[in-house]
């Protein structure tokens, strides 16, 4: 070791190797073969780095002095030399040693610790390439070979990009050497931020040299679920899926409120805070398909973004918001609102999220977190459908772990009664698998319930190590397991599907809640068809001054065009409609043993298609077969065409057999509504092969503002003079091109149902009901069935304005 001698210029580290290597605390020189790693901590006087990244990068430094590395550390901020040290060495004093960790040991490797540590101003770009020489002077004196560099970036986001310069252009290690940055937290808003930040970072780092932290990932119970999946895959191939799990919750309830933290909270709000991150890292977790192996970390990643990517679009209705209480006053006192600011920034939030994977649809991940709530907890919970039927009593029953109890998985991330992380499996389930050196089984505390259950109800795992999140993962970053990482996809998923949601309820008032234990049943939710709304009604009363009819006015029944006319509130009307429906169905059926329904395109009928979908069960789907009066001319995939609404409100919600369902043959030779393909032919033989006399039992119609009906248009004879069945038109709108039933084919049904709801079909409905038959200049004018019935269902708005 000739330099220990005569310690030149940055000596410190050299002595202090030097001293290690005599204590025996480090491996020979021979043995330090894998080089040397400078760990850069930019922000190394700020909160995070007091509270958790100094004491992981001195776990790290304890779990890895004898591993062949040589580390340096060096904590940076804007503070000028000297008082940066001594905050910076503030700190570090205070490292504590782990309970698990022998005192003489940690005592010596704290000493080396901080002798390893130095504190630097980067502020300019001299700075930077001071540091940069400083390394370079010190591996080069010490004949160390260079592993890599570490920069941590506990800094406020609006400084990455200088900083990101920065490194990139004088601190990047040389050829041979990895450069690893690591990122924190909040990276970006909504989509169209995190893709300008990440579009920025891009500029200065390639993606395999960043990781982009997200806390709970580190966690020891989240990190611990997917290979608790795949050592346990024996018990688990069967009963994960939907056939078998009932529900899952994810949940992260805090006590404090954001008092103090305004600032950053009143833009962020809770959903953007803890749910599109560390609540969707942990849904991804449990949703995800396992990879063929757990230690191909591409592979791991590939499948977290199929199944991020396989979660269903989220609605308003997907989500309840609450706020707490003083909230609005915090807001007012830190950001120096006025009285009159309302803030509608959520601190409690519900959201049911659904995965359409063939594994997962149907079933419901109700993703909760809030500010004030009644308890600190985090949790993962799987709860299995219960099968068994017990036939004793419930006091004989609960002797031994019948198959009558409440079967679950939890994944207990802290705090809480339990207040450890730990695995819970029900022991009616099965005893799973456990890696023995990392967590042991914990028995006792029979008195303690975890969901409604003694603790003895379960097999009960806790770490035998608790590690701090940020120690677990940087670890994992000087390991180089990306899996711990958000990569620059994962993170635009994740905003993609979260956007939308933040969008629609941007300027929903929140409920408001009281905190604390005295929120009683106020933020219990439930769910109702896909919908998530608060079981208890706000205790306000709301006026609703625009329903201001009189509740007696209930419904009209009179004729329209001296055909009966059916008009109540829309959504009375919408429900009468779907009955009728389904009694002509019935009829149908009992007369021919088949329904022959034709249904039209556009928004109107997209209530009645949710209602039959969701409400008439006893619908007679098995004998129905489903027509289109018109289509657009658009592949049967594409969000305009009439057919993918329909399968989307109504076809994949109920039982129709697939040979009953008959598109509209629109798009042939892979080319759209060309004549010479024989479409509308095709479309009319299928329905003289299929349909009696071509008479449909029921055809349901639309009417436009201009007076056409299915895509019959004013102004052109195109279907509506002539025996021709099926036609091609031409729409005023986009996409113009259609294919439509004819006024022929129409008038031939049985029954012909016209549904026209809401203020816009006002005119049109008044300008009608005064005409005679003009089918030229009103389509709709010409649907007059030569033997069925027509009735009209026109909802109070449409017929009264
Ligand atoms: C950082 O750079 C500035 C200007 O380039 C310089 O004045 C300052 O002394 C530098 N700080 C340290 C600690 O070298
Ligand atoms: C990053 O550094 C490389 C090499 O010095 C340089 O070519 C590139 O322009 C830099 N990127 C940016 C965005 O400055
Ligand atoms: C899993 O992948 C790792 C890394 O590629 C490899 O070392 C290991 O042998 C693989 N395990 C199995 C069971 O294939
Ligand atoms: C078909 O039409 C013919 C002649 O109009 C009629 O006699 C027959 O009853 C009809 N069949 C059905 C099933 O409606």
């Amino acid at each position: 070791l000739p330099p220990c001698v005569t310690p030149p210029e940055p000596g410190l580290w050299m002595w202090v190797l030097c001293t290690m290597f005599f204590m025996g605390a480090l491996p020979s020189p021979a043995e330090m073969s894998q080089g040397h790693i400078s760990v850069v901590l930019l922000g190394a006087t700020g909160d995070l780095a007091k509270k958790y990244l100094w004491q992981g990068l001195f776990q790290l430094y304890m779990d890895q002095v004898s591993s062949g590395h040589s580390f340096t550390f060096h904590g940076a901020a804007l503070t000028a030399l000297e008082p940066g040290q001594k905050m910076m060495f503030d700190v570090l004093k205070k490292l504590a040693c782990p309970p698990d960790e022998a005192p003489d040991r940690c005592a010596v490797l704290k000493d080396q610790f901080l002798k390893l540590s130095q504190y630097h101003q980067l502020k300019t770009a001299e700075n930077y390439t001071v540091l940069n020489r400083e390394i370079e002077v010190l591996l080069r004196q010490e004949g160390l070979k260079e592993a890599g560099r570490i920069f941590y970036f506990s800094v406020p986001p609006f400084a990455y990009t200088e900083i990101a310069r920065h490194i990139n252009s004088s601190c990047r290690p040389p050829p041979g050497a990895w450069l690893r940055v690591v990122l924190e937290k909040p990276f970006g808003h909504d989509l169209e931020s995190a893709q300008q930040l990440a579009a920025e970072l891009t500029s200065f780092f390639r993606e395999e040299e960043m990781y982009r932290v997200d806390h709970y990932l580190g966690k020891q119970a989240v990190a611990h679920i997917l290979p608790f999946r795949d050592q346990n895959q024996e018990f688990l191939d069967p009963i994960w899926n939907r056939h078998h799990v009932e529900r899952v919750e994810i949940v992260l309830k805090e006590v404090v409120d954001a008092k103090g933290r305004t600032s950053f909270y009143e833009q962020y709000g809770v959903i953007r805070d803890v749910l599109q991150n560390h609540l969707t890292e942990a849904l991804m977790f449990l949703t995800m398909e396992l990879p063929g192996n757990l230690s191909r970390t591409e592979e791991v990643l590939q499948c977290k973004l199929q199944a991020l990517r396989s979660l269903r679009g989220l609605e308003k209705h997907s989500a309840v918001l609450g706020q707490y209480q003083a909230y609005a006053s915090h807001v007012q006192e830190e950001l120096k609102k006025g009285q009159d600011y309302v803030s509608t920034t959520p601190t409690f939030a519900g959201v049911l999220v659904q995965s359409d994977s063939l594994r997962w649809e149907g079933v419901p991940f109700l993703l909760t977190s809030g500010k004030a709530l009644d308890e600190r907890v985090g949790y993962v919970r799987v709860l299995f459908k219960n099968r068994a039927y017990c036939t004793q009593s419930e006091t004989l029953r609960d002797a031994g772990h019948s198959q009558c109890k409440a079967k679950q998985i939890i994944f207990y991330i802290g705090h809480g009664a339990l207040n450890t992380p730990a695995v819970l499996v029900s022991r009616n389930l099965f005893r799973p698998v456990m890696p023995k050196s990392s967590w042991r089984e914990v028995v006792g505390q029979p008195e303690l319930h975890v969901f409604g259950q003694p603790l003895s109800d379960y097999y009960v795992y806790s770490p035998v190590k608790e590690r701090d999140a940020y120690s677990v993962l940087i670890s994992n970053i000087y390991h180089g397991r990306k899996d711990f990482f958000i990569t620059t996809e994962n993170l635009l998923a994740s905003w993609a599907f979260w956007t939308p949601l933040l969008n629609s309820i941007s300027q929903q008032p929140p409920r408001l809640y009281p905190g604390g234990v005295e929120n009683q049943n106020l933020l219990d939710f439930e769910m109702v068809s896909g919908e998530l709304a608060f079981t208890a009604a706000e205790p306000v009363e709301l006026l609703h001054p625009d329903r201001s009819m009189p509740s007696d006015f209930k419904t009209i029944q009179s004729k329209f065009r001296q055909s009966p006319l059916v008009s109540m509130w829309s959504e009375d009307l919408i429900s009468q409609l779907a009955s009728d429906v389904e009694k002509a169905a019935n009829r149908a059926v009992a007369g021919s043993g088949q329904f022959h329904l034709a249904l039209s395109g556009g928004s109107s009928p997209v209530a009645l298609f949710q209602r039959l979908a969701r409400h008439h069960y006893a619908f007679p789907w098995r004998h129905t077969h489903i027509w289109l009066v018109d289509e657009r001319c658009v592949p049967l995939t594409d969000p305009e065409s009439n057919f993918f609404s329909l399968h989307s409100h109504l076809l994949q919600s109920i039982r129709v057999p697939y040979f009953n369902v008959h598109p509209m043959p629109v798009h042939l030779n892979q080319r759209l509504c060309v004549e010479e393909d024989g479409g509308t032919e095709l479309y009319a033989k299928e329905i003289a092969a299929l349909v009696a006399n071509s008479s449909f039992d029921l055809v349901l119609l639309g009417l436009g503002t201009d007076g056409h009906t299915a895509s019959l248009f004013p102004d052109s004879e195109d279907g509506l003079e002539g025996t021709q069945a099926v036609v091609l038109t031409e729409s005023p709108i986009k996409p113009h091109q259609r294919m439509s039933f004819s006024l022929s084919l129409i008038n031939k049904a049985r029954q012909v149902f016209v549904l026209v709801v809401g203020k816009g079909k006002h005119d049109i409905t008044t300008q009608i009901s005064r005409v005679g038959r003009q089918p030229r200049k009103w389509p709709i004018s010409g649907v007059s069935p030569s033997s069925g019935q027509l009735v009209w269902y026109v909802d109070y708005e449409a017929l009264l304005g």
